[in-house]
């Protein structure tokens, strides 16, 4: 509903950026005007950083600036994304506010001079933020450019102040109910951690050795509910003066200190950033995997990619530039997994401050540019894809994925160092991305049964329920592959007795595991199929289940079982790419899923939109430098004409018949 307002709204994909016209002056905002409209923009973020312009004394609001701002995009036929400017509070909020300020786990209370200086859980942050989302949705509520609102920019700040401590412990007392439900939740019976009042219950800040495990999993847990109750105090405020949708922009891939899945069910519109951290055909992948996410989170809907990096970006330590032709490859594979619309950080490259080295849809060069010309080229795309604005995307695959997991083996003390959930999840997909598979990701609670098959690749932290759940999945027919150090500790992070994975998941396994056995570091084991196995082993004893590839001491190290109508898989060390993609591909053919477009070569990625009238494009993506012929020829949106090749590093949409 929401999405399908946008699109009529915008008329196709949403095609623009963030828009920070206050660092600029008329005779720039009388160019940019023209060149949105040369590029075929249609949607500008606007006044994610201008708290200090809106709000320039505590309550004193001068709105000109903004008024003018949107009336001249109005004008020129763009619409606007309206942001609150909560990200980044003004210095007169520190100085009036000295207790909102973030405060690190060594105890340095962080100050102005950067942008995101606050403590979520602070009454002064939140009042504050509170009160500028109202009157912004007061007055711009029903402007007719406001086509949708921004909340906020990247909840990403943490915070172990005095505050969070008492807004922790509130927490704390409803999930738990006492202090001795906490006590025992926590095993604070070991190491003497034993609390006597609810004061002395600290968030996990700098301590002498390794945290109490469950202390750092609440801790979480809490942070992320603090997190979203900050955007739904917001999202309400703007909900009582304004029927546009609300949405936050979302870190993917690998920033966790939110549960995304959370926060996808309170915004009107799953919105991501995202800036691949690799090169070539892996950029190409981890867009897929940002994409896919992106997707689950909002349950299958279409979401929108809020921001993408120009040219260069910041991976690290690295700088990445963008090489000719990816504007447009890396945003068509956006929109393939299901974006509504490519947008940019930024739309004019800031002469000055802290991410003036940060590209943007008009370099510091000008529109004389190639990378102004690549944005243009991408207009033009977009316009012809309009067409495919509100369909969706539909996997027969899923890989299961669940915050409490990723935070569970977040904590200190692991049996391996190099346990690693975000790796594992990236695996498993890329896995199923080389085979040429989509992907959808579903929490192990999820109803799985349109799945033929299910990955679960890391779920450390298994609730009953979930156990039950994955079980039947089976049981009704299901495929699934269980990888190692799985089902092993419970909700309360407390580990399973008497063998894992948890015991209804053991049953459509068919197996029991007795102990784990990590490999050192350099360690690499060889199977009785000729496969290696790295980091990690067990000891797995059959209990039903038959052993696919043993240890070199004869033990399982694979097993299959038949369980119900379907089967358990269970790996119980990590395969090297190669023998994990041989796996992945076995069980893709038993479970009978086939590729989107079969056919093609590596590094061609193909993905298929649906409509819900049933017409469907096929957006064939070649990351690789290679001409490649297509499988059929077919009619691409994109130029209009029957294409029967890809050229190097290029892209078709082809309207299917
Ligand atoms: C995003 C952020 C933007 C900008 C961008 C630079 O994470 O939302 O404001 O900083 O990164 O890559």
């Amino acid at each position: 509903m929401t999405t399908q307002r946008l699109v009529r709204r915008l008329g196709g994909l949403a095609f623009g950026g963030d828009y920070n016209p206050e660092q600029w002056d008329k005779s720039v905002w009388e160019e940019d005007d023209e060149l949105m409209r040369r590029a075929g923009v249609n949607l500008a973020t606007v006044g994610v950083f201008s708290w200090a312009l809106l709000e320039p004394r505590e309550g004193h609001f001068d709105f000109s600036w903004l008024d003018a701002h949107l009336d001249r995009l109005h004008a020129n036929g763009i619409a606007v994304d309206l942001a609150t400017p909560t990200a980044s509070p003004p210095p007169w909020f520190t100085l009036a506010h000295p207790d909102a300020l973030p405060v690190t786990a060594d105890g340095t209370r962080l100050v102005h001079g950067s942008r995101d200086t606050y403590c979520l859980a602070a009454p002064a942050y939140r009042g504050a933020a509170r009160r500028i989302a109202t009157v912004l949705a007061e007055r711009y509520g029903d402007h007719p450019a406001v086509a949708m609102w921004h909340v906020h920019n990247e909840y990403a700040t943490l915070c172990w102040c005095e505050h969070t401590a008492a807004a922790f412990r509130v927490w704390l007392h409803a999930r738990h109910g006492s202090l001795d439900a906490l006590n025992e939740a926590w095993g604070t019976t070991f190491w003497s951690q034993h609390y006597t009042s609810w004061d002395q219950v600290l968030p996990p800040r700098a301590t002498q050795w390794h945290h109490n495990p469950g202390q750092r999993l609440d801790f979480s847990r809490f942070w992320s509910d603090e997190a979203l109750a900050a955007y739904i105090d917001q999202r309400d405020a703007i909900r009582a003066h304004s029927d546009r949708p609300v949405t936050t922009n979302l870190m993917v891939p690998g920033y966790q200190n939110l549960d995304l899945w959370a926060f996808g069910r309170e915004v009107d519109l799953v919105a991501i950033d995202h800036y691949p951290i690799a090169p070539g055909v892996d950029a190409a992948a981890d867009i897929a995997f940002g994409g896919d996410r992106a997707r689950s989170f909002g349950g299958g809907r279409p979401w929108l990619l809020m921001e993408q990096g120009a040219n260069t970006i910041y991976a690290g330590d690295r700088v990445l530039a963008k090489d000719p032709g990816e504007i447009l490859r890396h945003s068509l594979g956006h929109i393939a997994h299901g974006s509504e619309g490519a947008l940019f950080f930024q739309w004019r490259q800031s002469k000055a401050g802290a991410e003036m080295w940060h590209s943007a849809m008009v370099p510091h060069a000008g529109p004389d540019s190639r990378t102004f010309r690549e944005v243009t080229e991408l207009g033009e795309a977009l316009t012809r894809l309009g067409e495919v604005a509100g369909s969706t995307v539909r996997a027969e695959v899923a890989v299961l994925h669940d915050s409490d997991s990723w935070w569970a083996m977040d904590v200190d003390g692991l049996p391996s160092a190099e346990l690693d959930y975000l790796g594992a999840l990236r695996r498993a997909h890329r896995a199923l991305w080389d085979a040429g598979v989509t992907t959808d990701f579903a929490r192990p609670d999820d109803d799985l049964s349109r799945y033929r098959l299910v990955l679960a690749p890391a779920l450390f932290l298994l609730s009953d329920a979930s156990a039950e759940n994955l079980r039947r999945y089976v049981a009704d027919g299901g495929t699934l592959l269980v990888q190692h150090f799985n089902g092993v500790v419970d909700a309360r992070f407390h580990a399973r007795l008497g063998g894992c994975p948890a015991a209804p998941l053991r049953e459509a396994l068919g197996i029991r595991v007795e102990e784990y056995r990590p490999l050192r570091r350099d360690e690499r084991i060889v199977l009785s199929d000729g496969s290696h196995g790295t980091v990690w082993s067990e000891s797995v004893r059959l209990e039903g289940a038959e052993s696919v590839a043993a240890y070199t001491n004869g033990t399982a190290a694979l097993t299959r079982h038949r369980h119900g109508n379907g089967r358990g898989w269970y790996l119980s060390t990590r395969l090297d790419d190669a023998n994990y993609a041989v796996l992945i591909d076995r069980l893709l053919a038993q479970a009978g899923v086939a590729p989107d477009l079969p056919g093609l070569p590596f590094g061609v990625e193909a993905v298929t939109r649906h409509a819900p009238d049933g017409r469907r494009w096929h957006f064939v993506l070649n990351h690789t430098a290679e001409v490649v012929p297509l499988p059929e020829p077919g009619h691409d949106l994109l130029t209009g004409a029957t294409a029967r090749e890809l050229p190097p590093g290029g892209c078709v949409v082809l309207r299917l018949p």
